[in-house]
């Protein structure tokens, strides 16, 4: 196979916009072979676009035409799992879009058909080939921060108006999006802070629902990671501050990394770790300390870097990652496996504040989680609930 031939499931605004990339030749080996959209009013830009394309209603039949060798999921959540099981069952590559699913029962029943299929099956986790947060990750791995004592990430510039949420009557309710900033936006962060500072172990949530918004879903969000060494992190999300931050922190027992804004980095790499400062210490040094006379020169050295990487260069380059790994078996940046990771996170953390205690992710009750939901998809009354 020389190029792969994507049917794209979802023409709104993400599989428009992946389209668009592909279609401007900005994706190595891979090429629209088909569409599959419900809405006709997207017929024109599609043809427009893909004028070689088939436009399929139903994307079961897309998935069997022999037009297309892998499919997108840019369709609301509850549906990735479902379409990404039935494209895999007839041997057809998925690169599902994120999250993974809604609800880790429904996912970890994908993972399974996924490890028995061939074909293969991949994660929209674009901003893993974020350069910044692949370099971040590689210092944390090197051991260059030391262990891990600590996580922090803000991650509130995710401001949504009310518009925003009327634009599609999906959008932000438990039966058609499954959840609110965690499910929808803060997926991102939920995947890259365990990618990079490893599982945690167990979570508390305080989450408030309509908070700010017009919405039954979350819109504030604040969790306690607890990563069952003594490490802990606090992770915080919203869709309600306009001024936004985003800022990562991880200290370890011999350095910090702060990243601001996705761009700007600072490395700190302690000369010992922080026990043996603390070791050596003697009375003196602590006079010198108050006196603010230490020299940090000679406790640290400073790194500071900007890396900037274009929102379109991110999942074009997973596209293309993903076509050459089917191709010539590239390395995969995010399997699809690992989307388990940030379902889960996100369904403890609300499962947590439901329940008003803290969740152990290593023994995670999955239909616990799942009655919760449904409980609150019956409350809503617009969806069926789901199994
Ligand atoms: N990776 C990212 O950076 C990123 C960014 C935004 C959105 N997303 C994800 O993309 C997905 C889609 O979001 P969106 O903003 O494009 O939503 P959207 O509402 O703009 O588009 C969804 C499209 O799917 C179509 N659709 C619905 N059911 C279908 C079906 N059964 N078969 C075929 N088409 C169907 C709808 O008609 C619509 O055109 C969501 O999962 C969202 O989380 C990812």
């Amino acid at each position: 196979m020389e190029q792969v031939r994507l049917g794209i499931i979802g023409y709104g605004q993400q599989g428009g916009f992946y389209g668009d990339l592909i279609s401007q030749g900005r994706v190595d080996k891979m090429v629209v072979g088909a569409v599959a959209e419900i809405d006709e009013s997207k017929d024109a830009l599609i043809n427009e676009r893909h004028p070689d394309a088939k436009i399929y209603r139903d994307y079961k039949e897309m998935v069997e035409s022999g037009d297309v060798d892998a499919v997108l999921t840019a369709v609301p959540h509850f549906l990735h799992p479902e379409m990404a099981m039935y494209a895999l069952s007839k041997g057809i590559h998925v690169l599902n879009e994120k999250p993974a699913g809604v609800y880790t029962k429904q996912v970890k029943e994908l993972n399974e058909y996924a490890a028995n299929s061939d074909a293969v099956y991949a994660i929209m986790f674009n901003q893993r080939n974020n350069p910044l947060y692949q370099r971040i990750k590689e210092i944390v791995d090197n051991g260059e921060i030391g262990n891990i004592r600590r996580t922090n990430w803000i991650i509130t510039n995710w401001w949504r108006p009310q518009a925003y949420y009327d634009m599609s009557a999906w959008r932000a309710t438990w039966g058609g999006e499954g959840g609110g900033v965690l499910v929808n936006q803060a997926p991102h962060q939920l995947d890259l802070i365990q990618w990079i500072a490893g599982v945690p172990e167990k979570v508390t949530g305080k989450v408030k629902y309509g908070y700010q918004r017009d919405i039954v879903v979350e819109d504030e969000v604040t969790a306690l990671l607890d990563y069952g060494n003594g490490a802990t992190g606090v992770f915080v999300t919203c869709t309600h501050d306009m001024i936004g931050t985003d800022r990562l922190e991880i200290l370890g027992d011999a350095g910090k990394i702060v990243v601001e804004d996705s761009k700007k980095v600072k490395v700190i790499r302690m000369k010992k770790s922080e026990n043996q400062f603390n070791q050596e210490m003697d009375f003196e040094g602590v006079k010198d300390l108050f006196m603010g006379k230490l020299d940090v020169d000679e406790l640290y050295e400073v790194e500071e870097f900007e890396s900037e990487s274009a929102w379109g260069e991110q999942h074009g380059g997973v596209l293309a990652n993903f076509a050459a790994h089917i191709i010539d078996g590239t390395p995969l940046l995010a399997p699809g496996a690992e989307g388990i990771n940030g379902v889960r996170l996100a369904n403890a953390i609300h499962l947590s504040d439901w329940e008003g205690k803290e969740i152990d992710l290593s023994t995670f009750d999955d239909d616990k989680y799942l009655e919760g939901l449904n409980k609150r998809i019956a409350e809503e009354g617009k969806y069926e609930q789901r199994s």
